[in-house]
């Protein structure tokens, strides 16, 4: 096989047809680029990187907002793009001065962080992936898209994603957890929601799929710090979703604040021209993250801003975010011929391209309805999507002696921080959500036999409230404590080094497990916590991450059995920071962990398997599977193009052997025994969410491809070396059956 450095965009791009894996790509039409070429051969230089400019409006940011007059910039041509601005009255407002009061009338773009709802709030990206339903996932992102459209907007800066196996990363929270397979086929689902049917339909916008690349990396989990490591780790655990995001067809890439291999990625051909460009055959446009041209110069790769301008364009960047830096050098470096007209030509190009898909040509104002705003935003189906894919990311992490479901005649304490709470369940990045919209926990359980106290606070060290907490906890059959952390201690700049609950929360749920009552502890947060106590003492937990506006429903729905539990762990909780990062697809080693000899790999303190391992989540029933069988026991490939099917299944039959109906992750891994490169113990590679009435079975049944065996390989190849290969089936990574095949 071919290197993968060399292969052509037109052999990869053939190959991608041939697989039918690529969904669609984004391509421009060539009506459309006979419009751009219209067009831009009527620009001037100065309208040409007006177009390569987005600057925030003054209404929020994530960063210092360096630049001022805005709408000036906007009339002289020189800002062609804005974020932070949303809602039909304010688009309009600002569509206006481009359209009316700019030589070429051309329209501006309108981005803005829709992450998880734009008015209704879904869960965080996070806990929506515990959810390991694509459909859930992807009618996500559609109402967001379609609630965020109706309010001016056309450009969403999602998805994220970064896969991360750090949970000091505040930035967890956004992403889809640790593994490349899941987050591959979420990235997916979520370009799809974000772009609807096609881009143009009036309820579409503009996927952005960040950052770009391996930002989720950041050594020692500090965010914005240098990320580092092999290539061929790179293109095996940290690139597959943002190559599937673009073969799903997002329009367009942000840039990642980070360096890899040494050179930032705003300024890194290697990532933006040949990986993204020539091997992905992306041809949407790239924006940076904020100011991240800018960072450069602190990179201490160039010199000053205008060296920074020059390899970002060199590089590939077509768009400067908040930076001003293409606006104020680019001219004077095109003089001194370090960069051309050509390369700015073609940065113009892309941008006006999606600019005439969007539409805005034809209509600058076909986002800014504000009759049909009123009617989308916070709409009765929205909030009931809201709630469904709520109660799908749950994961319930504990039911010792099936103490949950509760049943009505049981006498509640509802006791914690964040029981009666609603201002942080919309969590972080929370588009124009207002917590005021939410369902707290308490009103979600509202008509219940049920008795309420905080007991203490989200932090700090007051212990005032324990009292009356276990004094009601003294009158009830059983107790639901809610607690986590609140909601800006995840999400950007928020790294921690210790991940446990703030303040005295531990302290109080184990005070109420001394009671003797049940304890049911109802987690909050937005990344894994390390809460050795509550894991031990506990008898039920339930991680219910941030859920957003229908989050008190949602989790009432769970806690009375309505909804059974169907979540999984995008990403394994450690016991101790220590651990960090601790995932489930890690290598052999050469010294694998032996209980019985000191001489393998393992610390001496602490055990190497985390607390709740990914793909883990338990039901209110019991599931059995069958050891997995085989088509074949030897498989053949030879001849077989990359991402084909080889001629070989695996099948196993799963039980609902419990008293209610439950929906089951069957998940199945592939270990390549014996590779040219070490291999991973364990690596996703399917998963169904299936439906089980009690007593019924079902047969699942995975068709491999041969991706699905394929690795980077000695030589730097992709492709698959014959041998053998365990391949596991079962409900978490760490409980699977297991059937070996040979590949010739
Ligand atoms: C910085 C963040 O890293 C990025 O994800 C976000 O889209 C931009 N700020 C714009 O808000």
């Amino acid at each position: 096989m071919q290197s993968i450095k060399s292969l052509s965009t037109t052999v990869i791009v053939l190959l991608c047809c041939l697989t039918g894996l690529l969904a669609q790509p984004y391509r421009p039409s060539a009506a459309i680029n006979a419009r751009v070429e219209t067009l831009l051969s009527k620009m001037t230089l100065e309208e040409k990187i007006g177009q390569l400019t987005l600057y925030t409006t003054d209404w929020g940011s994530t960063g210092p907002t360096i630049r001022e007059g805005y709408k000036d910039d906007i009339r002289k041509g020189a800002c062609g793009n804005l974020f932070n601005s949303h809602s039909t009255a304010f688009v309009r407002e600002l569509q206006k001065v481009a359209v009316e009061e700019t030589r070429l009338k051309i329209p501006l773009l309108f981005g803005f962080d829709v992450i998880h709802g734009y008015k209704t709030i879904f869960p965080i990206p996070l806990g929506e992936a515990a959810s390991w339903d694509l459909e859930a996932i992807e009618k996500s992102a559609r109402v967001a898209s379609t609630e965020a459209s109706a309010a001016g907007l056309n450009w969403t800066f999602a998805p994220m994603v970064d896969i991360s196996r750090d949970p000091r990363w505040g930035r967890v929270m956004e992403g889809a957890g640790e593994d490349p397979y899941l987050g591959s086929r979420i990235a997916e689902a979520r370009v799809k929601g974000i772009q609807g049917k096609k881009l143009g339909d009036p309820d579409a916008m503009l996927a952005c799929v960040k950052h770009f690349a391996g930002y989720g990396a950041p050594m020692g989990g500090r965010d914005y710090n240098t990320v580092d490591m092999s290539e061929k780790y790179f293109r095996e655990f940290y690139l597959p979703p943002y190559q599937a995001a673009i073969n799903a067809g997002a329009a367009t890439v942000m840039t990642s604040f980070n360096d890899y291999d040494g050179i930032p990625a705003s300024g890194s051909k290697f990532l933006l021209d040949q990986i993204l460009r020539k091997e992905w055959g992306f041809e949407g446009f790239v924006v940076t993250d904020y100011t991240s041209i800018n960072e450069m110069v602190m990179h201490g790769v160039v010199a000053n801003d205008k060296e920074a301008g020059e390899l970002a364009l060199n590089a590939g960047v077509d768009m400067d975010m908040q930076g001003g830096i293409y606006q104020a050098y680019l001219k004077k470096s095109l003089q001194e011929g370090k960069v051309t007209q050509a390369q700015i030509d073609e940065a113009v190009r892309r941008v006006l391209r999606l600019k005439f898909e969007l539409g805005l040509f034809e209509d600058p104002y076909k986002f800014c309805n504000a009759e049909r705003e009123k009617n989308t935003l916070l709409a009765p189906a929205h909030r009931a999507a809201a709630r469904e894919v709520a109660r799908k990311s749950i994961v319930l992490l504990k039911n010792d002696q099936e103490v949950l479901p509760l049943k009505p005649s049981q006498k509640i304490a509802l006791i914690g921080p964040l029981a009666d709470n609603k201002t942080e369940l919309i969590g972080n990045w929370n588009g124009a959500g207002n917590f005021n919209d939410c369902v707290s926990l308490k009103e979600g359980l509202s008509g219940a036999n049920m008795q309420y106290a905080k007991g203490c606070e989200l932090d700090g060290a007051d212990r005032s409230g324990f009292q009356e907490a276990l004094r009601i906890a003294g009158q009830s059959d059983i107790i639901v404590v809610a607690v986590g952390e609140k909601a800006n201690i995840s999400g950007e700049a928020t790294s921690k080094t210790q991940i446990n609950l703030p303040g005295v929360q531990e302290e109080l749920v184990l005070e109420l497990c001394k009671t003797g009552k049940p304890v049911v502890v109802v987690l909050m947060n937005g990344r894994p916590v390390v809460i050795p106590g509550i894991a031990e003492k506990a008898n039920a937990i339930l991680e219910t991450w941030w859920l957003g506006t229908e989050a008190g429903n949602a989790i009432a729905d769970v806690l009375w059995g309505k909804y059974n539990p169907s979540g999984k762990l995008p990403m394994s909780f450690p016991r101790s920071e220590g651990q960090i990062p601790v995932f489930y697809n890690e290598k052999s080693t050469g010294r694998p962990f032996d209980p019985n000899s000191k001489w393998t790999s393992k610390y001496i303190d602490e055990s190497n398997s985390p607390q709740w391992p990914f793909g883990y989540g338990l039901s209110y029933t019991s599931f059995a599977y069958t050891t997995p069988k085989a088509s074949v026991e030897t498989a053949t490939t030879r001849g077989i193009p990359s991402g084909k099917q080889v001629k070989v299944w695996v099948s196993v039959t799963v039980s609902n052997t419990g008293k209610v109906a439950g929906e089951e992750v069957v998940q199945l891994y592939i270990r390549d025994l014996v590779g040219s490169t070490t291999r991973p113990v364990k690596a996703l590679k399917g998963f169904r969410k299936i439906m089980l009435q009690p007593g019924e079975s079902r047969e699942v049944r995975f068709d491999l491809t041969a991706d699905d065996l394929s690795f980077y390989r000695s030589d730097n190849t992709f492709g698959m070396e014959p041998g053998e290969f365990d391949i596991m089936v079962g409900g978490s990574s760490n409980d699977v059956k297991s059937v070996r095949i040979r590949v010739n």
